[in-house]
């Protein structure tokens, strides 16, 4: 069993495309606020890469770089941004209907983000019913939009003049898709993008797309894409890394914070009852019954997977968990979103637990968005292709190769995601035994 990468990761040299299907209220705050910090303006709060450290060997050597000198990341100065949208607003006009950043934050880079104009989508509104947009792209077949994306891939290229390039989803939710034949292998999923297939949704053309051109890919959404043996198949094939699904920001991220604690110490539960107000696009989106069960399907699994009610029937055999999302306007991207958690201890009396967290959605996932083009980037510099399970720390429904069950604990998926950057570097892995502190040979 090797724990060091046998190869070696090669620089980031040169300009690194960010490419986003979607310019709203997630991918604006993301490229304003890399701009922003760019131009010393704010700080980059909440990512990983731009303010972590990594513990190096054993404690009393102090080593602790930051993780961007220890890995070879590309720097904010190296990022060209690029997306796709049905809307035709431009980024500082996207950004302003998203309302998350303050004109302070706006306004002094309005011409840059002026500057960044979305590419005409693949847009279908079978998929997003609550949406319209003109700014879409016509074709006979799915194949053919797929071919246009990878033209606009190319082509962005080309004009910015970019080394490597980087697509993450920052898109809406799609209607849910059960997997089924057409995902099964990649064969059948050309067959269907040429038949023009149902169940062949936008967001599998954007993924076929960009791995058909070498680009990595991670869904920030609950959407099928990638999760599907086709497309990783194809990334496989391809030698391109791929990650998902779900962006890991509010409610979720509370949950699975404070469910391995109850597991931790052999605590009950009888119920978890979850509820959200929002009011931006994501909400309006959220409000269609068929692109809420999408999101639904995300936020149930992570219970189920962290509690592992088989193994523990007496603990967490018959809990009652409800997810709701409600779109109410007002609000609109500052999410509220409460949980009221029943749960039982000692001789099995019940306690309470109540969680109120008043958050703003578009803030908590654009650091992950971050995060996510530079790690992607990073797997692909160190030859690593297919599912990178230890990005798992930023999604909600991570995904796992079949037969494997996904990690949903935050911080066993934190410990992953360093073990596999020491792996990348030729560091020992730490385990956090500290037994060879206290018991000398
Ligand atoms: N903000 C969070 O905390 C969070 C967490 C997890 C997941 N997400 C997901 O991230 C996505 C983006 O969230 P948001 O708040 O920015 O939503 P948003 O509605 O503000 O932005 C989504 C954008 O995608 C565009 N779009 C829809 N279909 C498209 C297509 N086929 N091609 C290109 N563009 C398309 C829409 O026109 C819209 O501008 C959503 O799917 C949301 O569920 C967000």
């Amino acid at each position: 069993m090797t724990t060091r990468n046998p190869r070696p990761v090669q620089p980031a040299r040169g300009r690194l495309g960010v490419l986003l299907p979607g310019m709203g209220a997630v991918a604006t705050t993301f490229m304003a606020g890399v701009e922003n910090v760019r131009r010393n303006l704010a700080l980059p709060v909440g990512s990983l890469t731009q303010l972590g450290t990594i513990r190096l060997g054993r404690r009393t050597e102090g080593r602790a770089p930051a993780i961007r000198e220890f890995v070879p990341l590309a720097t904010l100065d190296d990022l060209v941004f690029g997306g796709w949208d049905p809307i035709p607003d431009d980024a500082f006009r996207a950004a302003q209907v998203a309302g998350v950043l303050e004109d302070k934050h706006l306004q002094p880079i309005a011409e840059f983000l002026r500057g960044i104009q979305p590419m005409p989508a693949v847009f279908d509104q079978y998929y997003v019913r609550k949406l319209n947009g003109t700014n879409v792209k016509r074709g006979a077949t799915k194949r053919d939009l797929a071919e246009q994306l990878r033209e606009d891939i190319r082509r962005f290229k080309r004009e910015h003049q970019l080394d490597r390039l980087v697509m993450v989803w920052c898109a809406s939710t799609e209607i849910f898709i059960r997997p089924g034949a057409v995902h099964a292998s990649l064969a059948a999923l050309e067959r269907a993008m040429a038949e023009n297939h149902a169940d062949v949704a936008p967001s599998m053309l954007y993924a076929w797309a960009a791995l058909m051109e070498g680009v990595p890919f991670a869904m920030g959404a609950p959407n099928l894409a990638v999760d599907t043996p086709a497309l990783q198949e194809l990334a496989v094939a391809r030698g391109v890394p791929i990650a998902g699904k779900d962006f890991k920001t509010g409610q979720t991220l509370m949950k699975t914070v404070l469910s391995p604690m109850l597991k931790a110490r052999m605590l009950g539960l009888s119920g978890w009852y979850s509820t959200n107000i929002l009011g931006n696009r994501d909400g309006e989106v959220l409000d269609d019954p068929e692109s809420f069960k999408t999101k639904e399907e995300s936020k149930l699994g992570v219970l189920e997977h962290i509690l592992q009610p088989a193994m523990y029937p007496q603990l967490y055999g018959n809990v009652f968990h409800k997810v709701r999302i409600n779109y109410y306007p007002p609000r609109g991207d500052n999410k509220e979103g409460w949980d009221n958690i029943d749960i039982f201890g000692w001789l099995g009396y019940p306690m309470q637990i109540k969680v109120d967290f008043l958050c703003r959605d578009s803030i908590l996932a654009a650091p992950i968005v971050l995060d996510l083009a530079l790690f992607m980037d990073l797997a692909q510099r160190a030859g690593m292709k297919g599912i990178q399970e230890w990005l798992s720390f930023y999604f909600k429904s991570p995904m796992a190769l079949p037969g494997l069950t996904p990690e949903h604990d935050l911080f066993i998926q934190q410990t992953k995601l360093k073990n596999t950057l020491r792996y990348l570097m030729g560091e020992e892995q730490i385990t956090h035994l500290g037994i060879e502190y206290y018991q000398q040979p």
